[in-house]
């Protein structure tokens, strides 16, 4: 038996029926109704604060979208996820990434068997290996001490390793330089190495399949590289490369030995990974007590999202608030602005993390759904934004809600500066959601004609996050908060937010049309009509050139 139709419950119906009643209330109405909102509309947990009162919402949106989450069985969900069933229906699979975070005594099950301490012995080797390199002692083929990463892999196998290296650069080893390769344009490897001495160069090859094309393509090259550089003994593939991989025989084939290559799950989703030994990259630039205190921030918001009541539980509130403006205001998108320099590609990661966990058309069930899943989720840091696209959000026609990230202390204190970026993220939240009315414009003596455009409507949502200072700790909680965020709206929308079928299909067609490029020979094309011509004007061009 099917369950019924998201649209059709009566928990959907009583929330369309408020968004009704709400439609024209403003932001500041509901401040002008409720002094305390400010300081009531807020949540904090795991060293982060949320202030949500800029939201277009009541404490009745609230209940109501509480009472949804509770009817569409995301408590549930949520606890079979941390139980370790099979939730990844679609594959199979159960959704473990909590499990890589796990405290070493505690015992979570897949098929019968206590995973906790497989995790705990890959991090163990990772931190092993870790102090080697740091510490010099595991050399290069020619016995110079490694000075360079680079981490191969993409998508979940490079995002998320890039994004906590930028984050936590601060924290990282200045003397060693971290590179990351993931585009198959092959400008991306030959940039990445070009000044560098592959005597003193490690590879961390990151693929979970260890079959990606990008990956494999670049690591090929990078083992070229390497031999060419280096006399083109074999023996020296061992000393600079290591792999990361669930797939031990791809590895080998590759000509890894497997000795020096960390393992994980098929339990651990690609956008889940970089806590596993995706992170090894992040481990050796960070150390591994950095690393594992990045852990315990992820796993202190797992047991918020796990325990924490319904009413101030932070990926709930987040993934309920996201909902309500995607769902009841069709609001397309959802933009994050961090105003912190070092979470420069946080908004990247999170576009992996939530677009291929929610956009999906299907439910679990395979009914095409009849309500917008996954919103897009895009964002720079402030406040190099509010140069740029911020002018949309202040007086374009979309409604666009916003998530502001900001922290009490700058890791790099420079005079009043930290005091200048965070006057501009309060400025900001202010500005959107009070706008300036017509009155105010004119008061400043602005000419009739010019009043309509100086006007900013105001009533536009945000939320509003503090910490203290970014600590591998906070990000950590903070990742965790948009993973279990998404969960909440994968759940309520009833789909599989671990799988990604929909990548699969460019990449078969890619596959095909590789031989076509490169055929010496005219090939039958069997394409499309643009695509034939595309692909006849590049092979015209290519064949000029060679
Ligand atoms: O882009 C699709 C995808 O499967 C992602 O989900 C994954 O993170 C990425 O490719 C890389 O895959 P792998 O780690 O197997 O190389």
């Amino acid at each position: 038996m099917s369950a019924p139709s998201l649209r059709s419950t009566a928990e959907w119906r009583a929330l369309a029926r408020h968004w009704r009643s709400l439609r024209g209330t403003t932001l500041k109405q509901l401040f002008d109704g409720d002094a305390k909102r400010g300081t009531r509309l807020v949540a904090k947990g795991v060293g982060l604060y949320l202030d949500y009162s800029k939201n277009l919402v009541t404490d009745d949106t609230l209940r109501l979208l509480r009472q949804l989450a509770k009817a569409r069985g995301v408590f549930a969900r949520r606890d079979a996820m941390f139980r370790g069933d099979k939730i990844n229906e679609t594959e199979k699979r159960a959704v473990l990434h909590v499990a890589l975070r796990a405290p070493r005594n505690e015992r979570i099950l897949v098929d019968g068997t206590n995973v906790v301490p497989e995790v705990h012995e890959v991090l163990d080797r990772m931190a092993a290996f870790s102090e080697k390199v740091r510490a010099g002692e595991w050399r290069g083929h020619s016995g110079k001490r490694i000075r360079n990463v680079i981490s191969i892999g993409i998508g979940g196998s490079d995002l998320g390793p890039v994004m906590a290296y930028e984050a936590l650069k601060h924290y990282s080893r200045r003397d060693m330089t971290f590179r990351f390769v993931s585009n198959v344009d092959p400008t991306d490897f030959v940039e990445a190495t070009r000044d560098l001495d592959a005597a003193e160069t490690l590879f961390v090859v990151c693929s979970k399949t260890f079959t990606t094309l990008e990956t494999l393509t670049n690591a090929h090259a990078a083992r070229d590289w390497c031999l060419q550089k280096l006399g083109g003994n074999e023996a020296a593939v061992a000393k600079h490369f290591v792999a990361v991989s669930t797939n031990a025989k791809e590895v080998e084939k590759f000509g890894i030995d497997t000795a020096n290559m960390f393992g994980f799950w098929d339990w651990v989703g690609g956008r889940y990974s970089m806590d596993s030994a995706i992170g090894l990259s992040t481990m050796l630039a960070i150390g591994p007590e950095a690393f594992r205190d990045m852990l315990a921030g992820f796993h202190a918001m797992d047991e918020h999202f796990k325990s924490a009541p319904p009413e101030s539980n932070l990926p709930l509130l987040m993934g309920l608030i996201a909902i309500w403006y995607n769902d009841f205001f069709g609001a397309q998108t959802v933009a994050v602005l961090p105003y912190a320099q070092y979470l420069k590609r946080f908004p990247a990661y999170l576009q992996q993390l939530t677009m291929e966990s929610n956009g999906k058309h299907v439910t679990l069930s395979g009914e095409h759904v009849d309500y917008a899943t996954g919103p897009i989720y895009w964002g720079e840091p402030g406040t190099n934004g509010q140069h740029s696209f911020y002018q949309l959000i202040h007086q374009g026609t979309r409604l666009i809600p916003c998530d502001f990230i900001g922290f009490m202390h700058s890791l790099n204190p420079l005079g009043g500066q930290h005091d200048l970026l965070m006057a501009n993220l309060f400025a900001q939240t202010e500005a959107l959601a009070f706008g300036k009315t017509p009155e105010q414009v004119r008061a400043e003596g602005t000419p009739e004609w010019l009043v309509p455009h100086r006007v900013c409507e105001g009533n536009r949502p945000t939320n509003t996050f503090l910490a203290d200072s970014l600590t591998p700790h906070t990000l950590g909680a903070l990742i965790a908060l948009y993973e279990h965020s998404v969960f909440v709206q994968g759940a309520i929308w009833h789909i599989d937010s671990f799988d990604q079928w929909g990548v699969e299909l460019g990449k078969q067609l890619a596959n095909k049309l590789i031989p076509q490029l490169q055929d010496q020979n005219d090939p039958d094309l069997e394409h499309d009509s643009s695509t034939n011509a595309l692909i006849r004007r590049y092979r015209a061009a290519r064949t000029e050139a060679r």
